[in-house]
């Protein structure tokens, strides 16, 4: 068996985090959405992997490398542009040649594996396996439409008027059967290839498809809420490692993952929390549920429930809750005197002010 990993798509900025080129690489707990989905794959005993890469080819190569470090032996495969899921599956032919695989999209993220998942397809070996979750927007998802017996009825992409709330995940485990599907197909009306579309050829052809339905899902929406959220739930089952320093003066309480090359000074750790390598907490309080990740520092400030990318810098600030803070932001309290706001914000920020 091998997988099939979706990490091309345009370099498109993503909403909120303007400065983020490569969706799959946003992190969760201070590790990118797309590690997740690779330990899966090697936690289910895949090992032969592809990584289908577009125009942020260079910075998944550069954080993935050649897979050794997740146990994984990669090969890249770049798609000219993004011309849809099933497109992916028509360029991987050769790689993929006549094994089954799993086709897992880089910016989906799973609770709990897919190791099941693998094990039940292997054993059952029906066409297709799709994976389903109810969701409160499935417009914005493909859809599944079950019959009374539980079966795959009809899946649809992206309806404005969805027959159901079952979102289709973006898992998926195929037979070999779906390199037919994805080359009787057409483009859909936004120009790809869908792979809903390959799976509905497949219902159509009377071929066996299936479904599981989950919880425990997330994919990047742009929504910082749910981020927030998923990265809370990561927290929740953080291993606590001190590995960087903590002088005398500091308390680490709970749930805490202080990494390698970060220091804490005359600060107040609570868990679950992490921070990451190189940054610099001092004289602040970091709260639950916040993920401040390398290269940062904090000074003089209180955080909470919180992500922080890489690079930034908070001080003299309290206190900032709920937020979601890009790469090499700048966050200060203004002067005084005149009694104002000041703000240099990117495209599609969003700005809570207490006044
Ligand atoms: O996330 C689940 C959803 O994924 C499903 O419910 C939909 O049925 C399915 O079509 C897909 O929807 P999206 O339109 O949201 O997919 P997106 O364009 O975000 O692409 C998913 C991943 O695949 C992302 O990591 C980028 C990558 N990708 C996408 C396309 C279109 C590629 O590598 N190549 C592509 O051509």
């Amino acid at each position: 068996m091998k997988a099939l990993v979706l990490s091309g798509g345009a370099g498109t900025r993503m909403r909120p985090l303007t400065h983020t080129t490569a969706k799959q690489l946003v992190p969760v707990a201070n590790k990118p959405v797309l590690f997740y989905g690779l330990e899966a794959i090697a936690q289910a005993g895949i090992t032969d992997v592809g990584i289908i890469v577009g125009e942020t080819a260079a910075e998944i190569e550069e954080a993935v490398g050649d897979g050794s470090k997740f146990g994984l032996d990669v090969t890249y495969i770049p798609q000219e542009a993004p011309l849809g899921l099933a497109h992916a599956v028509l360029i991987s032919r050769k790689f993929l040649g006549d094994e089954d695989f799993v086709m897992y999209l880089g910016d989906n993220f799973i609770v709990g594996g897919i190791t099941e998942l693998v094990d039940h397809f292997l054993s059952d070996r029906p066409d297709a396996q799709i994976l389903l979750t109810h969701v409160p927007n499935p417009t914005v998802f493909g859809v599944a439409e079950l019959d009374d017996a539980g079966n795959v009825a009809r899946v649809e992409e992206k309806s404005p008027h969805p027959r159901s709330d079952l979102a289709i995940v973006g898992v998926y485990l195929f037979s070999p059967a779906v390199h037919e599907a994805v080359r009787a197909i057409e483009p859909s009306r936004r120009g790809e290839l869908e792979i809903t579309h390959a799976i509905q050829w497949l219902i159509d052809e009377r071929r066996d498809v299936r479904s599981t339905t989950i919880s425990g899902y997330w994919k990047d929406t742009g929504n910082v809420v749910d981020m927030l959220e998923v990265n809370r739930s990561v927290l929740e089952t953080l291993e606590p490692r001190i590995e960087g320093e903590v002088d005398e003066e500091s308390q680490i309480i709970g749930r805490v993952w202080i990494e390698e090359g970060a220091s804490v000074r005359g600060s107040r750790v609570v868990g679950p929390a992490v921070i990451g390598r190189g940054t610099v907490i001092s004289d602040s309080y970091i709260g639950a549920y916040t993920s401040v990740s390398e290269d940062c520092r904090v000074e003089n400030s209180e955080i909470e429930f919180s992500i922080v990318l890489r690079d930034s810098s908070i001080k003299g600030v309290r206190r900032v809750e709920a937020s979601l803070i890009g790469r090499n932001v700048t966050v200060t309290p203004a002067p005084a005197v005149p009694h104002a706001h000041r703000l240099l914000l990117g495209d599609h920020s969003e700005v809570q002010i207490s006044s």
